[in-house]
């Protein structure tokens, strides 16, 4: 199995920012951990802070599944959400918070609609469960 996890605005902070939310752990250390995780499959990693950037890698993904945290950009980019409506590979949403537990604006994800599924709340773990929902 071949999986690209994005991760999306202010997610490169994460171990920095907010660790009471996030956690003390940084990106490149959770990514290790799903890599070792998932290491009899393809993992390929990718992080940005552009919104057009995460359309390209969307659009360009050859893979069988895309697990993605659009970080911020889950509550309101419709870019994102077209590029994903745009192309077959499925995705998977996540969050490493709960978000309907937090903010109200939180609340709202204008890319839900066009995903296959959307795990919340299970920390660094979210990316895992995500990336094993492709072997159902
Ligand atoms: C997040 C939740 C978003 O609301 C927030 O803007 C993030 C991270 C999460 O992983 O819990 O940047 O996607």
């Amino acid at each position: 199995m071949k999986l690209l996890f994005i991760n999306g605005v202010n997610l490169n902070m994460t171990g920095i920012r907010e660790k009471n939310v996030y956690g003390e752990q940084t990106l490149d250390e959770i990514n290790a951990e799903i890599a070792e995780h998932f290491k009899g499959d393809e993992c390929e990693f990718f992080q940005s802070n552009v919104e057009g950037e995460i359309c390209t890698a969307i659009q360009s993904a050859d893979c069988d599944g895309i697990v993605l945290n659009a970080g911020a950009f889950t509550h309101y980019s419709y870019a994102i959400r077209d590029a994903i409506a745009s192309v077959k590979v499925p995705v998977v949403e996540v969050h490493m918070s709960n978000v309907h537990a937090r903010e109200e604006f939180r609340n709202k994800s204008v890319i839900s609609e066009v995903c296959r599924g959307v795990i919340c709340g299970f920390g660094k773990n979210s990316y895992i469960l995500a990336g094993e929902s492709f072997r159902l």
